[in-house]
């Protein structure tokens, strides 16, 4: 096997490795049931360190791509699930929306999303929440953390957070390609308030704000309450449109970017290397700053390429990340990535909003990744929204009426559909209610509110459920065209 590795990529060799054997077994190159090459034959082919190949090994692994056979090596697994064939229609209209001023009320929006979570028997198919498949093992997880408590638990404590949850957390982002220390990070009181903490940083009121349009609405909110001018760039179903936002970087100066480069909200893309690196190539020619989203990141069913911020030279990207996604929203635990000037500046507004993040939280999450459950957890957690999303790509083929167009996420766990003009989505929304499926019209995502008709689809639940939501919500669809 020939591995070509790139010495002055910011991406670790292990994860080049990775990622090479991921496409080979992606493209079908190598088939379930090959042997890999072994661990010493592929360090000496590669001209890399026995234990660089164990690191990669041990990825492709936890992604459940391969399996180690005690005394044989490691075989290519077999997929538990079809791959899914075809490419996305989605083509949306390429066009700017400067708003007047917003209009959205975020709290009405999040309050209806929670209560009805809350009331078992609703599909919440619009909601950004992750499915809880593993309550048990969290909750056992959570119960040894606080068994292991010192008086630190239970004190005021250090305002960017504790020393071992910031190194963990680094160990991670290393992984992901960045190249950065504890001392970079901040814990946030979920990465709601790490983006609250940046925009208010950054922003003054009446500036100008770049978003993707659609993006997440949480952030929306934010900027609207500041008083920011927001200008919201389309999405092409390969991330921001770069032409129109290198336009708007031009006439207007923006102050900050804020960008979701890892399986957006609510589109579910994930832009390439070369996107990001001209997207960050325009921010440093106009000396903008950029607010980097990930909070999808880890849910990955794919190799990603390095953040934003892994190729940053001038301490303009802030990178903000959470475990909501991936191990639990109501922990509340988020952290910033800022290096440079901005990071005693940020700390000090952070002190100055709570102290610091709740101990106990962080302990729980620390505990977690110290255990080998992090892992498997994640492994099961794609397995699952692979699953999920399968089953909903085919269903909407199914379901939905021709006109309508998606996107084809590689992870995370919603999806967004595009659906023709002039459909009454308070009504769909409100039909769909009635049969217990919540759905909320996709113009929330807008910056402007309106926006062509569309709706966020959470893959992420159990896959009979999938099958009634979608067939319902395709049903009322097109009784209304
Ligand atoms: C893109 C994005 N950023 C941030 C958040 C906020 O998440 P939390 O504050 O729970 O970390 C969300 C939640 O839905 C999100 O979708």
């Amino acid at each position: 096997m020939k591995i070509l590795l790139d010495r002055r990529s910011p991406d670790p060799v292990y994860r080049q490795i990775r990622d090479r054997i991921s496409r080979l077994i992606q493209s079908g190159t190598l088939q379930p049931g090959d042997r890999l090459p072994s661990i010493r034959t592929l360090a000496a082919a590669a001209r890399v360190n026995k234990l660089t190949v164990i690191e990669a090994y041990g990825v492709l692994e936890a992604d459940g791509l391969v399996y180690a056979r005690a005394g044989s090596g490691y075989f290519v697994s077999t997929p538990t699930h079809p791959l899914i064939q075809g490419t996305s229609k989605f083509a949306p209209r390429q066009e700017v929306v400067v708003p007047e001023q917003g209009e959205m009320s975020y709290f009405d929006l999040y309050m209806a999303s929670v209560q009805a979570h809350h009331q078992g028997e609703i599909s919440v198919f619009s909601s950004g929440f992750p499915y809880l498949s593993d309550a048990d093992m969290l909750q056992r997880i959570a119960r040894r953390a606080l068994r292991h408590v010192d008086e630190t638990l239970f004190n005021y404590a250090l305002p960017q957070g504790q020393e071992p949850l910031r190194k963990q957390i680094v160990q991670l982002l290393i992984q992901q390609g960045l190249d950065i220390s504890p001392d970079d990070l901040i814990i946030t009181s979920g990465s709601m308030q790490g983006l609250s903490l940046v925009m208010n940083y950054c922003v003054q009121p009446g500036d100008w704000v770049i978003v993707e349009n659609p993006t997440y609405h949480g952030a929306l909110a934010i900027l609207q309450n500041l008083g920011a001018r927001v200008i919201g760039i389309p999405m092409t179903n390969e991330g921001i449109n770069l032409d129109l936002l290198a336009q708007y970087l031009h006439s207007h100066r923006p102050r900050l970017i804020y960008t979701i480069s890892t399986l957006h909200n609510p589109t579910g893309l994930t832009t390439s290397q070369a996107h990001r690196q001209q997207l960050s190539a325009l921010a440093n020619q106009y000396q903008c700053r950029v607010l980097e989203d990930n909070a999808y990141e880890g849910l990955s069913f794919a190799a990603v390429p390095p953040p934003l911020k892994a190729l940053d030279q001038a301490d303009h990207v802030i990178y903000v990340g959470t475990f909501s996604k991936t191990l639990m929203p109501g922990l509340r635990v988020g952290y910033l990535v800022v290096t440079g000037q901005d990071y005693s500046r940020l700390l000090e507004r952070k002190l100055l909003q709570d102290l610091g993040t709740s101990t106990a939280a962080q302990s729980i999450v620390s505990e977690f990744l110290a255990s080998g459950y992090y892992r498997r957890h994640m492994t099961q957690l794609r397995n699952h929204n692979l699953l999920g999303r399968n089953a909903m790509l085919t269903l909407l083929e199914q379901h939905f009426p021709a006109e309508a167009s998606w996107t084809m996420p590689e992870g995370g766990l919603f999806l967004w559909v595009k659906l023709p003009d002039g459909l009454p989505m308070q009504l769909i929304c409100s039909e769909a209610a009635a049969e217990k499926i919540m759905v909320t019209p996709g113009s929330t995502f807008f910056p402007n509110q309106q926006g062509y008709p569309a709706m966020r689809l959470n893959f992420s639940y159990p896959v009979d459920a999938i099958e009634r939501g979608v067939a319902i919500l395709g049903k009322i669809i097109k009784r209304h065209l």
